[in-house]
C-alpha cells in the first residue's frame, strides 16, 4: 500500500483486469494512476487493449505503452475503469469534473462492467457539493442553461446557479474533446438524484419532441 489513496484505488482495480480484455480507460488523476499501472503490467506481458475516454488519457496511455483501440473499432468493452467526483451510499455518482464526461459515458455504456476508482474523499451522504457537470452543444447553450436551472429548482436542489465552464484565466469557454461546452450546475445539495437525472435527460427529449411537432405543423 502506498500513502496515496488515489494510487491505492487504481492498484486495486488491476484485480479486475484479465489477459485479452478490452479496457475502458477513464480520465482524471485517479484514472491516470490506473493507466500508468496498466502500462507496467503490459510491460510484464499482460495482453490488453485500452479504449481512452479523452485525448489526455490517449496521450498518457501511449506514453506508458498501453495498446489502444478507438471507440469505433470495438463493439463491446470488457471493463471500464474510471474515477468519480462524488459517490453516494447508493453508488450514484457525480462525474466529469475533468471535462471528459460525454466520452466517459459512451465508453461506460459500451462496457460490460464498470469499476469506479474513488478514494474516501469522494464519499458523500448527499450528492451536490461538487458542481454537477453537464456537457452541452454550443448551439443554444444559454437556452439549455435555463432549462438546467429549471430542473434544479423543480427537483428541490439547494442551489440553482449554472455556470459556463471557463478555461483558466483565458476567459474563454472550455471546449471538450467532442467540441462542446460544459455547464457546471451548482446544486449544492441534490435531495433526489434520480429525479434530477431524469429531468436533465428530459431536456434533450423535450427539444426533440418540440422540433418534431414543429415539423408536423
Ligand atoms: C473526468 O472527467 C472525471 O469524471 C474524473 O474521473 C473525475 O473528475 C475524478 O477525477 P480525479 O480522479 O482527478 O479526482
Amino acid at each position: 500500500m502506498s500513502n496515496d489513496p488515489k494510487l491505492n484505488a487504481a492498484i486495486a482495480a488491476l484485480d479486475f483486469i484479465e489477459d485479452g480484455m478490452i479496457v475502458g480507460l477513464g480520465t482524471g488523476s485517479t484514472s491516470a494512476h490506473f493507466v500508468r499501472q496498466l502500462g507496467e503490467r503490459v510491460k510484464q506481458g499482460l495482453k490488453v487493449k485500452g479504449v481512452p475516454t479523452s485525448e489526455a488519457t490517449r496521450n498518457l496511455a501511449e506514453q506508458h505503452g498501453v495498446p489502444l483501440l478507438g471507440i469505433s473499432q470495438v463493439t463491446a468493452i470488457d471493463v471500464d475503469v474510471d474515477g468519480a467526483d462524488e459517490v453516494d451510499p447508493q453508488f450514484r455518482l457525480i462525474k466529469g469534473g475533468g471535462g471528459a464526461l460525454l466520452r466517459e459515458k459512451i465508453v461506460a455504456a459500451a462496457s460490460k462492467q464498470m469499476v469506479v476508482i474513488a478514494d474516501s474523499s469522494k464519499w458523500v451522504e448527499t450528492l451536490g457539493a461538487f458542481p454537477l457537470p453537464v456537457e452541452v452543444t454550443r448551439f443554444g447553450f444559454s437556452l439549455t442553461q435555463a432549462r438546467i436551472q429549471e430542473a434544479l429548482r423543480a427537483t428541490g436542489c439547494s442551489g440553482d446557479e449554472v455556470a459556463l465552464r471557463i478555461a483558466g484565466k483565458s476567459n474563454e469557454p472550455v471546449i471538450t474533446d467532442g467540441g462542446n461546452y460544459i455547464l457546471d450546475a451548482h446544486a449544492l445539495r441534490i435531495p433526489d438524484a434520480d429525479a434530477l437525472g431524469a429531468a436533465l435527460k428530459g431536456i434533450a427529449a423535450r427539444a426533440n419532441r418540440h422540433s418534431w411537432n414543429q415539423r408536423r405543423r
